[in-house]
């Protein structure tokens, strides 16, 4: 037996202002998005956009149904809308915002896994890493690549 350790980096930026310009735009645009969630049961609030190859950033929010599997996270919004209208641009980035009643609390929201799945499969159809912005009020996260979130990601191709 062989005991093993996994270790992510990250890097924790304490506002909006600290992160490099393009990001700085896709945290904003984020936080924009937040507008169109629709989440009548949860009341969850959650806003992400998403930067393509071709320096487009496209917008999502959670969208909720009354049958609650119906319903859809703000980046799988943003990923599929993408994916339909520009299926050859590459996901070059990911910003996430988002709490409870549209209040951003101190640490990030973080992506749920089936999102994560869903980042991890665009990254893979790029070829490129995607990173991934999860905005708090105190505290921004930056991952460089979905693996980061997602290690030992399933890939069978
Ligand atoms: N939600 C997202 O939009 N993204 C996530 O990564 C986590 C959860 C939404 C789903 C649901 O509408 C609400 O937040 C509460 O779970």
């Amino acid at each position: 037996m062989t005991e093993k350790e996994l270790n992510i980096k990250f890097r924790e930026y304490s506002s909006i202002d600290e992160l490099p310009k393009e990001d700085q735009e896709l945290a904003h645009a984020a936080i924009e998005a937040m507008k169109g969630s629709y989440a009548p049961y949860s009341h969850f609030n959650v806003g992400a956009a998403l930067r393509l190859g071709n320096g487009l950033i496209v917008k999502g929010a959670n969208q909720e149904n009354n049958a609650y599997p119906s319903g859809l996270c703000a980046e799988r919004t943003a990923m599929f809308w993408a994916g339909a209208n520009y299926p050859d641009e590459d996901m070059v980035s990911i910003a996430i915002a988002g709490g409870k009643e549209g209040k951003i609390e101190e640490a990030p929201a973080t992506p749920c896994g089936s999102c994560r799945q869903v980042m991890a499969q665009y990254q893979l159809k790029s070829g490129r890493p995607m990173s991934v912005i999860m905005i708090g009020s105190r505290q921004i996260w930056k991952f460089d690549r979905v693996d980061d979130i997602l290690p030992l990601i399933f890939d069978s191709i």
